[in-house]
């Protein structure tokens, strides 16, 4: 294991990911874990990322000298390179001026053991305050730019190393090179860590915990889900029932998916509960979004906790053998959750397939590892169906929370049928995997006046949203192909009866969400 010491902000998770991309395990640990507990983890290698302090102010994030003095590897970026020159006796100060950006960083050293077989002047991303100006005794200087004499050093023997720019960032050019030196030539690791070994232990892993007994699974029709699914049927075969609740606010198609391709792939067992009329009448006179998800969730845990009761009952005598719940929950879940701060609440998500907080049932979360984009290669490596693993994000209470308006069967209908022409042009011209994904949303209370065939229509409007994103956290709105776009306009409004206008939403996240609702 590599240890990533998250000094705040979000520059740890991509570290974590870029190291796993070096096919090295990583996992992440809050700076204020002891030293002594992160040296019990017996770690490879640690890297200590950039955070939002400075060094030399009170109460900011420090670390024990044992940490450096423990023989294992050390990586500083940023903040952890600033850290590691104040710790060890170098000099770090605020000059001034601040390195925010690409900028020109000078090598200084060929034969540095990070930068060697990277060009002398290289493009890097930084993004500080203050300058290390001197570097602790035993270290040799391997970088500078204009403005910081010292801006890496390392010292080969004991296995220390620090950089003040970002290599996680893709504006680093050479950044990914860097940290694979330092993992492969620093630390001596090798690249192991493989889908296919993620595979093997977690399958080793399911097994060892859920033995003879049996489990249930949510199925959302999303990759989490659905991913968790496989991997715990790999290890258990029919020891696994999953539950898929069709909520009738689903889009079109995306049933069948679940229950031909997902269970063609699988060999699950699969239970589709037909929930549709009850969601449906749960939603009537219902505008407002936050009452439009908290009574889709509730009806969801009703329907799921009915089903579970039928499965455990069918199970009979041996009804309390029905004792795991497996969930794809994501270490960017873990992650956030061990450490944060209380967010406000923008949105109460809800994620289908997710549990009613009363159950008797033991977690099997075999992705609690995992990013999403790892998950999709467990995905890819268990056979499933790319349509299922290449999926784009959807909400847990679907349409419902893209009609702006009442939900109704009708507006459903228009819904779907406007997105699965929206989605069918995206992927025709190949633009799956650019956006992160494209919402269609109904404008249900507004009309327009338009004029189709020489007569007057007075129709709904739909928006396109094709956001791109790293993590839904941020996002920008996606410079669509006016070609493509006009496919889609064209389309919609003549395949769909009652939409006569197509917009496009030109808003980034902030200040819009990604989802209208
Ligand atoms: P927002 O709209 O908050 O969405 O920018 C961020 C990401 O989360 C998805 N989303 C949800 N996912 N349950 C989910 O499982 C929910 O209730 C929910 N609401 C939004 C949204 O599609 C986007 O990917």
């Amino acid at each position: 294991t590599v240890l990533v010491v998250d000094f705040g902000a979000q520059y740890a998770q991509l570290i974590a990911r870029r190291v796993r991309e070096a096919r090295v395990y990583s996992e992440i640990v809050p700076s204020t874990m002891p030293v002594a507990e992160m040296l019990a983890k017996n770690p490879k290698a640690i890297i200590l990322s950039g955070g939002p302090s400075s060094v030399y102010t009170q109460g900011a994030p420090s670390l024990d000298r044992e940490l450096f003095e423990a023989g294992v590897p050390v990586l500083g970026i940023c903040y952890g390179f600033q850290l590691m020159a104040t710790t060890l006796g170098g000099t770090v100060d605020n000059t001034g001026s601040r390195e925010y950006g690409r900028t020109r960083l000078t090598v200084a050293k060929a034969s540095s053991t990070l930068f060697e077989g990277t060009p002398s002047e290289q493009q890097v991303w930084m993004s500080h305050g203050d300058a290390c100006s001197a570097a602790p005794e035993g270290f040799t200087v391997t970088a500078s730019t204009e403005l910081v004499p010292v801006a890496a050093f390392e010292d080969d023997g004991r296995k220390l190393y620090g950089i003040q720019h970002h290599p996680e960032v893709m504006h680093s050019t050479f950044g990914q090179q860097v940290l694979e030196h330092f993992l492969y030539r620093g630390a001596g690791l090798t690249p192991s860590w493989t889908t296919a070994s993620i595979v093997d232990e977690q399958v080793a892993a399911i097994r060892a915990q859920v033995g003879g007994k049996r489990a249930i699974c949510g199925l959302s029709g999303g990759v989490d889900s659905a991913v968790a699914a496989a991997l715990v049927q790999r290890a258990i075969g029919d020891q696994l029932t999953c539950v898929y609740v069709d909520h009738g606010l689903m889009r079109k198609g995306e049933t069948e998916q679940v229950e031909k391709d997902f269970v063609a792939a699988t060999g699950v067992q699969l239970k589709v509960v037909d929930a549709a009329d009850r969601f449906i009448d749960a939603l009537a006179g219902v505008s407002d979004p936050e009452q439009k998800r908290k009574i889709i969730g509730r009806e969801f845990i009703r329907v799921f906790e009915t089903a579970q009761a039928e499965l455990v009952a069918e199970a009979g005598a041996a009804g309390e053998d029905v004792a795991f719940l497996v969930q794809g929950t994501l270490y960017p879940d873990v992650v956030e959750s061990g450490g944060g701060t209380g967010a406000a609440n923008i949105k109460s998500h809800h994620n289908v397939g997710g549990l009613p907080e009363d159950l008797e049932f033991e977690l099997v979360e075999p992705l609690r590892k995992l990013f999403k984009d790892e998950v999709r290669m467990v995905g890819q490596e268990l056979g499933l169906p790319e349509e299922i693993v290449q999926r784009q994000p959807f909400p847990g209470p679907g349409l419902g929370i893209r009609i702006v308006g009442e939900v109704t069967r009708q507006r459903l209908d228009l819904l779907r049928e406007a997105d699965a022409i929206a989605r069918e042009e995206l992927t025709a011209a190949g633009l799956d995997r650019d956006i992160w994904q494209c919402p269609v949303v109904l404008l249900a209370d507004v009309r327009s006046v338009g004029v189709q065939g020489d007569a007057r229509t007075y129709g709904h409007p739909v928006v396109l949203r094709p956001v791109s994103s790293e993590d839904a956290m941020t996002a920008d709105w996606s410079r669509l192909p006016y070609d493509v776009l006009a496919r889609i306009s064209t389309r919609i409004t003549n395949e769909v009866a009652e939409i006569n206008r197509v917009t496009l939403d030109v808003t980034s996240k902030p200040p819009g969400t990604i989802e209208w609702e």
